[in-house]
């Protein structure tokens, strides 16, 4: 959808909204007077189990890094996009969409549980709605507002509702919605409030997409739960608005750690180090929703290279920057800086490489190494990312991929082609990530997430 005409666009919300307009009745007798106590803060925090999207597949290592990191082009692709659009008022509106990450979680009075992908790339909580008009298949049953004693609509006075992108408000309809993501998804219905329970805690009166139309295939999925910076994200409607997570090696089978509200920096899971280190967040004017980093430069061993500092900075118009992404797969760089990461990786390393156009699993690896036969071990350089008051020592994990079923090794970084650069998933395991957004930082610790 994000290569629609803005006119198609609108006139697809235009049916859309009619559409909605002839299914609201079902609501009315499901609908309270809500004065606007929704917008208060939600005093919480909670811990919840997130599985890989691929999780259950017989995939390789490197299978199943090729899976990811297609699902991560794509969203970089989209997002490039959605900036250099920013002039077209519709497609500027394009979140990137898909995420690695399901939540197990429950809606409503008495809750009915479904999955939740997790996405730090867009804003809106939702899932899909009776009476639904189009919906994708999902593997529990649809939630239904009517069996539930806890939903309430959204007033058009609500903040909430004049937060979203793409809206049309009544009190004859409540307010509706169309929110697009960059994979050609959508969804569309009315904004309500619900008790969400996750895990053992329930919270009342999170703002949530009712979704009565809802294009794509999320798996095992019924919707998504945005942790974006946006006011319609999950974690900007805690009165303690931070989240963390902890990520586990991608090819394991331990679950991964997600920690909201108060408690988001209360780890009980092992640490090398308790030392938390903290960096500013940049806002990017065009997309508020992404947490953009300052990242400073790159040392390889013992190499610090020479980048010049302007080649990371993030510019008014909305280009370049580098922002940290928990549905990117591989940290993908500016070229002139990948190219320098690229060549000190071959001179530091004494093996030949492998043409990567050579298999299919290899495609989009920049950099592979043949692995020497037998059991030689193998010296892998130190990489240290320097971001601003933060020097991030990565695991060797966490960016030389080994598969002993290829004889492969290979760089889990990649170049980007429009001048800005994202921090990966892969880069990002073993550390408890903490995003805080009313100190306006994200804090790095190194973690066993796998114990937590
Ligand atoms: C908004 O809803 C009203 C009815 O409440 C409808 O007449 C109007 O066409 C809708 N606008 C858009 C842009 O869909
Ligand atoms: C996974 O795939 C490998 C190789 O294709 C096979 O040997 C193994 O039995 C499979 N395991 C499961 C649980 O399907
Ligand atoms: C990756 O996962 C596969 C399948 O579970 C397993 O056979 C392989 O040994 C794992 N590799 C590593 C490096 O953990
Ligand atoms: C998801 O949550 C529901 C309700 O709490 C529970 O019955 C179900 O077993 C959970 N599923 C998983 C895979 O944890
Ligand atoms: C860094 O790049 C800027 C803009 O391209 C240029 O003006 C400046 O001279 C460069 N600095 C160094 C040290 O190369
Ligand atoms: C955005 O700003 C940067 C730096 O001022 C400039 O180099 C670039 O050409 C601009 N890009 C667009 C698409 O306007
Ligand atoms: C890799 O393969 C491409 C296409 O087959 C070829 O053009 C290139 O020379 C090869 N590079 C090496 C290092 O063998």
């Amino acid at each position: 959808m994000a290569s629609l005409p803005p006119s198609l666009s609108s006139i697809l919300f235009l049916t859309l909204a009619l559409i909605l307009m002839s299914a609201s009745p079902a609501f009315s007798s499901s609908r309270k007077s809500l004065d606007d106590h929704h917008d208060l803060p939600i005093k919480t925090g909670f811990k919840l189990t997130l599985t890989s999207v691929d999780s259950g597949e017989n995939f390789t290592t490197i299978e199943r890094l090729h899976r990811q990191m297609k699902r991560g082009r794509h969203r970089l692709e989209k997002l490039s996009e959605r900036i250099l659009t920013s002039e077209h008022p519709i497609r500027s509106m394009v979140y990137p969409g898909q995420g690695e990450f399901l939540m197990n979680l429950s809606i409503g009075t008495p809750p009915q549980p479904y999955y939740a992908i997790m996405d730090t790339g867009s804003d809106l909580v939702w899932t899909q709605c009776q009476p639904c008009i189009q919906c994708f298949p999902q593997p529990t049953p649809l939630y239904d507002p009517m069996k539930s004693s806890s939903f309430s609509e959204v007033p058009c006075s609500s903040n909430l509702c004049k937060a979203l992108p793409i809206s049309n408000c009544s009190n004859a309809n409540g307010c509706e919605y169309l929110y697009i993501y960059g994979d050609g998804d959508s969804t569309s219905g009315v904004l309500g409030t619900e008790t969400f329970t996750f895990e053992e805690v329930s919270v009342p009166n999170i703002g949530f997409g009712c979704g009565e139309i809802n294009t794509g295939d999320k798996g095992n999925g019924a919707g998504l739960v945005g942790l974006g910076r946006g006011a319609l994200s999950l974690v900007s409607q805690l009165d303690e608005p931070k989240f963390s997570y902890c990520l586990t090696y991608f090819n394991g089978t331990k679950p991964s750690t997600l920690l909201m509200g108060s408690q988001a920096s209360s780890v009980n899971c092992p640490s090398s180090s308790r030392e938390m280190k903290n960096t500013p967040l940049i806002k990017n004017p065009v997309i508020p929703t992404f947490y953009y980093l300052s990242l400073k430069g790159i040392t390889v061993g013992s190499t610090r290279l020479p980048i010049n500092e302007t080649t990371f900075a993030l510019h008014e118009n909305g280009t370049g920057g580098v922002f940290i992404d928990s549905g990117t797969s591989i940290t993908h760089l500016v070229e002139s800086a990948f190219s320098l990461v690229k060549e000190e990786f071959i001179s530091q390393v004494n093996l030949p490489t492998v043409n990567a156009t050579d298999s299919p699993w290899l495609d989009g690896l920049d950099l592979c190494f043949q692995l020497p036969s037998g059991s030689v071990s193998v010296d892998i350089p130190s990489l240290v990312f320097h971001f601003q008051d933060a020097d991030l020592d990565l695991p060797k994990e966490n960016y030389m991929i080994t598969d002993s079923s290829v004889g492969v090794m290979c760089l889990a970084m990649g170049k980007s082609s429009d001048g800005s650069s994202v921090f990966g998933n892969i880069q990002q395991q073993n550390i408890l990530v903490v995003y805080d957004l009313s100190k306006e930082t994200v804090s790095f610790m190194p973690t066993e997430c796998d114990q937590c």
